[in-house]
């Protein structure tokens, strides 16, 4: 899970997965690196990042650990694609036209892997450009078969989000009931936005937080939720912390502070390193593995894949994202260990079936 500082050379040798196709994007100034981490489940399938980025290799090593949690996202689903993830590393913001332009050569790349490679949305995409990139490869994934148009996967991934949050509060209280409960939401893009919306529905107390102060306030208001300024929310009482925003916020500084009870959220790489599951479990924290929560977009990809044109569908098979935690809190309670071990062996199950 800990992938080394250092150079492109260093980062790559360090890296257990398969393959890193590699363009510098002269006319923008960006880095495409596309990291295919597996490829021995089915084509390797994982969302587009853009991002501003202080170098290349942190793009690079972004592009790395993210492709590795697809992997694990993928098989923990049972869904038979392969890790891969997408970086477009750009050294400073675009305009629309530059971003268009960098969208269309990022998409003749894809054209040029024929097949090694496919991809949706993640942060710093949209569905407007993924329907842009549509409109020139095949391999973007996620599309309504009676529409043709790209799905915005956030919802679905929202929803998965509420099923994981649900199954911890079954797991320790007995109960799922929602009302009365606090959920602090870090990050209220196109995951945390519906989520914390869908939490307020479902009658919680919702806390809101984002680095864009105009977008929290803007969330905010428009569901009734309380707002926390970004320095404080690791040390917000809460029942439930959702990280929804950037990894590595679980980390030797923060948590200490926390003052949840359940760690359930949507970001990808939560843990800064493998350690921190531990350091949860000793504060008897409950984490929900990141890339079993957060998989509801996956699920909705998979499924759409499939030919399912239903939406009545596609959300049935986000609510089993539920059944799946509750089976890993279990295993995890049984064994006095971190739900991170128990998923990681599940994951394993998985991994060596469908190899066989
Ligand atoms: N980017 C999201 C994720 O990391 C959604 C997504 C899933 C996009 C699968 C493409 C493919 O899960």
């Amino acid at each position: 899970m800990k992938v080394v500082n250092g150079t492109i050379r260093e980062l790559i040798e360090a890296w257990d997965g398969k393959a890193v196709v590699t363009r510098y994007d002269r006319e923008s100034g960006a880095w495409i690196f596309i990291a295919i981490h597996s490829d021995f489940l089915g084509i390797p399938v994982g969302g587009s990042r853009m991002m501003v980025y202080p170098s290349p290799e942190d793009g690079l090593k972004d592009a790395l650990r993210l492709a590795g949690g697809m992997t694990r996202k993928w098989a923990s689903i049972d869904v038979p694609f392969g890790g891969g993830k997408a970086v477009l590393a750009l050294s400073r913001p675009l305009g629309e036209e530059g971003r268009d332009g960098l969208l269309l050569r990022y998409a003749r790349l894809l054209n040029s892997l024929h097949g090694s490679f496919a991809t949706g949305e993640d942060i710093g995409t949209t569905p407007r450009d993924m329907t842009l990139l549509a409109r020139e490869t095949e391999w973007v994934y996620g599309r309504n078969l009676e529409t043709g148009e790209v799905v915005d996967p956030g919802p679905f991934t929202a929803l998965g989000v509420m099923a994981g949050v649900r199954a911890a509060l079954r797991h320790l209280e007995g109960n799922d009931e929602l009302k009365g409960r606090s959920i602090l939401v870090q990050g209220v893009g196109d995951v945390g936005g519906p989520f914390a919306r869908f939490a307020a529905e479902a009658g919680a107390q919702v806390l809101v937080s984002d680095l864009d102060g105009a977008r929290a306030r803007g969330v905010a208001d428009g569901i009734g939720a309380r707002l926390v300024p970004p320095e404080d929310v690791y040390s917000t009482p809460c029942d439930v912390y959702a990280p929804c925003a950037v990894g590595a916020t679980l980390n030797r500084k923060t948590i200490p502070r926390l003052g949840c009870r359940i760690v359930a959220g949507s970001a990808n790489n939560q843990l800064e390193e493998s350690e921190d599951a531990e350091r949860l479990f000793e504060r008897e924290i409950l984490y929900a593995p990141d890339y079993v929560v957060n998989a509801g977009g996956a699920v909705a990809f998979g499924v759409l894949a499939q030919r399912e044109t239903s939406e009545e569908r596609v959300r049935e098979k986000v609510a089993r994202l539920g059944p799946i935690l509750t089976s890993i809190f279990d295993e995890a309670k049984e064994r006095r260990e971190s739900p991170l071990h128990a998923a990681e062996r599940r994951i394993a199950r998985v991994l060596e079936g469908m190899r066989a």
